[in-house]
């Protein structure tokens, strides 16, 4: 799409989140209030909790080693032609299931296809797959929310306050079934993606997650389904779509067949559409409708 004369200017969507307050509680709380929460790593994800500080040393320099080791120092960006003044991104992905989408966008960081790195992984699942895998790349790994009884795990606030720390750019929601709280809409807006396996806003919304997606699209008789990016509100899955892919539904698909052929689709989507992120090449159209900018061509947008 010729989009030039429908934007409000050339503006990025990016911003860069300046709230002074936050701009480093995580160490300036270690100095200056030693009764501000601080991190620790402990039953193999990291909580928040006030004083106690045993494993802060361990974890600091973990945490350290996370954020600053760039494997992308190791790997070129040669695919494709850097952005020249472009600040790499920091990222955090939420997920409560397998996190396949989580693992083809840490792999696409690390192949330089992406200009940025993962610094946290968010989940309300500790035991999931996606934490799993997490872990074994050394990316913290936070619990939100706390569970009931819980004391490790995090409130909205220690959230928002823990991805200030980070100097999180974005947030990619993979897979992530709770409600986003409005404190971390608030804190980064226009900068909270999700996926959705399905053409929103068609089978979309509360109760519309897994397979029941799935089952729905095909008890409807649409002969179209795949799987939809869309910046995150106070709702499920009523935020400004930003890309979508289509993908056939066959006449004697099971649920399972279209699920899997729809995944295949997000993994290469959400890749192109965190590449498009962090390069910053996400427009805002005049009507609040946000656009992909053409890496090739900056006169083409989708
Ligand atoms: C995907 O189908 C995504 O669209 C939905 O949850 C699923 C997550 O899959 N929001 P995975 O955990 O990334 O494998």
């Amino acid at each position: 799409m010729q989009a030039q004369s429908m934007l409000s200017g050339s503006c990025p969507n990016y911003k860069i989140p300046s709230i002074p307050t936050f701009k480093n509680p995580f160490f300036s709380s270690l100095t200056s209030n030693p009764s501000f929460h601080f991190f620790l790593q402990s039953h193999n994800y990291v909580s928040f909790k006030t004083h106690h500080s045993p494993c802060l040393k361990g974890f600091l320099k973990k945490l350290l080693f996370c954020v600053n080791t760039t494997e992308n120092d190791v790997f070129e960006e040669k695919d494709y032609k850097k952005p020249q003044f472009v600040k790499r991104k920091k990222l955090a992905v939420f997920v409560s299931g397998g996190g396949s989408n989580f693992k083809s966008i840490h792999e696409a960081c690390f192949q330089g296809l992406i200009h940025g790195d993962i610094v946290v992984l968010v989940t309300n699942k500790p035991d999931c797959g996606g934490a799993d895998y997490g872990r074994s790349k050394e990316i913290p790994v936070v619990l939100f929310p706390r569970p009931k009884d819980e004391p490790d795990g995090f409130s909205p606030s220690d959230l928002v306050a823990a991805l200030r720390s980070l100097e999180v750019d974005f947030v990619l929601l993979a897979g992530y079934l709770k409600l986003i709280p409005a404190e971390l809409i608030r804190a980064y807006p226009q900068s909270i993606l999700n996926i959705h396996p399905s053409l929103l806003p068609a089978f979309g919304g509360k109760g519309y997650y897994g397979m029941k997606v799935h089952k729905a699209v095909i008890a409807s008789g649409a002969r179209y389904s795949g799987p939809t990016i869309h910046f995150v509100d106070e709702h499920y899955d009523t935020g400004r779509i930003l890309a979508q892919r289509v993908v056939p539904v066959l006449a004697n698909d099971t649920a399972e067949e279209l699920a899997a052929r729809v995944l295949q689709e997000e993994h290469q989507l959400y890749v192109e559409v965190t590449a498009a992120l962090c390069e910053e090449r996400i427009i805002w159209r005049e009507d609040g409708v946000p656009l992909i900018q053409s890496r090739e061509n900056p006169n083409e947008f989708s």
